[in-house]
């Protein structure tokens, strides 16, 4: 794991966005993972200032998302589709027909689950995988307690969840039960892992998947066996970090040419 703590949230996210743009650049066609959540917010604000002012070109680029609500349509302002055209791909030149969010409106759920698995498998694997975490660990929908070998499927969210989740919606009771979701093994499976945190509420998540043990207690931990995870994070996120002075030591020491 690579721990990178920057002073703000927009620090760590231009960081971020560079590592983007790199895997974009090397590799035209690259397959990304995308997250949704306020978190990655000022990641796709970045990503679009690359496209409009540096030419960032995300034409030859595919996109698959982690997850989608059950029960609301692509239009509805509070899906994942909703989100990402909003925040990213109607400001960008990615082909429509590249970009995969797992279908909460399909009647055949388990079909739904095992063609987005399939498309992702077509598509060459996922090369860079974005992800945030939740306050109890989850990345993607995958709550305390999934398997750490999960795929694609539906998951129910926690109380907890759905009261973190409930801004967008205006109140926890309108915040569907269900969800599509990347599996743990699905998001273990791409080649790089991107993984962004801001805020003191996810302090003890991040110190629990950086320090603490491997356990589906705490999704986010597997991680650690990731061949290439890196962490981005603010102050107030790393604060529980027992060993955040060595992290930002061997942040600092790098050659450049290693920070991407
Ligand atoms: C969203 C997702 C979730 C969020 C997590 C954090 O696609 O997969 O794991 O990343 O719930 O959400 P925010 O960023 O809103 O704190």
């Amino acid at each position: 794991m690579e721990i990178i703590i920057q002073p703000t949230p927009e620090e760590a996210s231009r960081l971020a966005a560079r590592l983007v743009a790199h895997a974009l650049r090397e590799k035209p066609d690259c397959v990304l993972g995308m997250a949704t959540g306020g978190t990655p917010v000022k990641l796709y604000e970045e990503l679009v200032r690359l496209h409009v002012e540096e030419d960032l070109d995300f034409s030859r680029a595919t996109a698959f998302n982690l997850d989608e609500y059950v029960g609301l349509p692509g239009d509805h302002p509070c899906s994942y589709r909703y989100f990402m055209e909003e925040h990213l791909y109607r400001h960008v030149n990615i082909s429509p027909e590249r970009v995969h969010i797992p279908n909460g409106m399909a009647e055949d759920i388990p079909a739904e689950c095992e063609m987005y698995e399939a498309a992702i498998r077509t598509a060459g694997g996922i090369d860079m995988q974005i992800l945030g975490i939740g306050s109890d660990g989850h990345i993607g929908f995958n709550e305390p307690t999934s398997s750490l070998a999960s795929r694609t499927r539906i998951k129910t969210l926690t109380d907890k969840t759905r009261r973190d989740n409930a801004r967008t919606f205006g109140s926890v009771k309108d915040v569907p039960k269900h969800v599509l979701t990347m599996g743990v093994g699905t998001i273990m499976d791409s080649r790089q892992v991107v993984l962004l945190a801001f805020g003191s509420q996810k302090a003890n998540a991040i110190a629990r998947t950086v320090e603490g043990p491997i356990s589906a207690m705490m999704p986010a931990s597997i991680l650690q066996t990731h061949r290439v995870a890196k962490i981005f994070m603010d102050e107030e996120a790393a604060g529980l970090l027992e060993r955040k002075a060595y992290y930002k030591w061997v942040f600092e020491g790098k050659p450049d040419w290693q920070k991407f």
